[in-house]
């Protein structure tokens, strides 16, 4: 297939993680794929890993971008118009998590985590809207979480709140765009095993599998999967929705 014609997705968060096993997926589902991530180390091991050994230098981009950063955003969306003049599909992942207290979060702790998950959401989704209009298709997907939807497992206040918001976005950008051919869902993962996850407490680790009812992690590539189910042409009836991903932590 032309390069081209080949769907284009978007994947924030891309260099490690969920982020980098949603994009891998995307590839094999033969989209080209921009990779975003603020972290240039990260994403110059990247280029010289396994997972894009095979893949042509035509099929994807690797762009150094601070998603809290508007400027850098629309640059990135230019970018990817100008090499391959379509935009399908944004997965608003990257995002940051911590464990402050409630005494201890400050303004600067607190606005850095919101401009980050909630506001790299907002406008990303804001800088393609567009861009989908036009083509009378897209779809958005937002990384939420447990924690937005049911408090904290192991996350702070500030987290919470940025997961809960990325649900209020989803439906409404849903809302607004359903009459484009643009569906815009969230996807709520807990205890996914990636590189975050090295850094929590093993006790605190063991003890929260204990709580899980299938009584294991979940797996990126599980993510990865539902993500490429959301983007596919077979998911058009789903909008507005939230797919929990968590081994039954919470049942709705
Ligand atoms: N892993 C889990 O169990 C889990 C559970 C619930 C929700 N999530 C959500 O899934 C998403 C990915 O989580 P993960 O576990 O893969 O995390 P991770 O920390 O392994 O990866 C996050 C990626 O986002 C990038 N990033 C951070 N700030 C950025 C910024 N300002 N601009 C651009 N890129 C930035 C990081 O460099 C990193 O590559 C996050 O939004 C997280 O909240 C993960």
């Amino acid at each position: 297939m032309n390069t081209k014609s080949r769907k284009v997705a978007i994947v924030t968060g891309a260099a490690q993680g969920l982020g980098l096993a949603i994009a891998d997926k995307l590839l094999t589902d033969d989209m080209n794929v921009v990779f975003i991530d603020n972290n240039d180390a990260q994403l110059n091991e990247l280029r010289k890993s396994k997972i894009l050994k095979d893949v042509t230098e035509d099929r994807f981009m690797l762009l150094n971008i601070d998603v809290s950063d508007v400027e850098a955003i629309q640059q990135g969306v230019e970018k990817t118009m100008g090499a391959w003049g379509r935009i399908d599909v944004l997965v608003n992942n990257a995002g940051v998590r911590k464990e402050t207290a409630l005494e201890d979060v400050t303004a600067d702790e607190w606005n850095a985590i919101l401009s980050i998950n909630l506001g790299g959401t907002f406008f990303f989704s804001q800088a393609v809207l567009e861009i989908m209009k036009k083509q009378k298709q897209g779809r958005i997907i937002n990384m939420s979480s447990f924690g937005g939807q049911a408090g904290p497992l192991t996350s702070g206040a500030h987290y919470c709140a940025s997961k809960a918001g990325q649900l209020a976005l989803t439906k409404v950008f849903a809302r607004s765009l359903s009459d484009y051919g643009i569906t815009v869902n969230a996807v709520s993962p807990a205890a996914i095993e990636t590189p975050e996850m090295e850094k929590m407490d093993p006790d605190k680790l063991e003890n929260m599998k204990t709580g899980i009812p299938v009584k294991r992690f979940g797996k990126a590539e599980e993510v990865a999967d539902m993500v490429s189910y959301l983007a596919s042409d077979s998911a058009s009836y789903v909008t507005g929705a939230t797919l929990d991903i968590n081994g039954g932590l919470l049942m709705r």
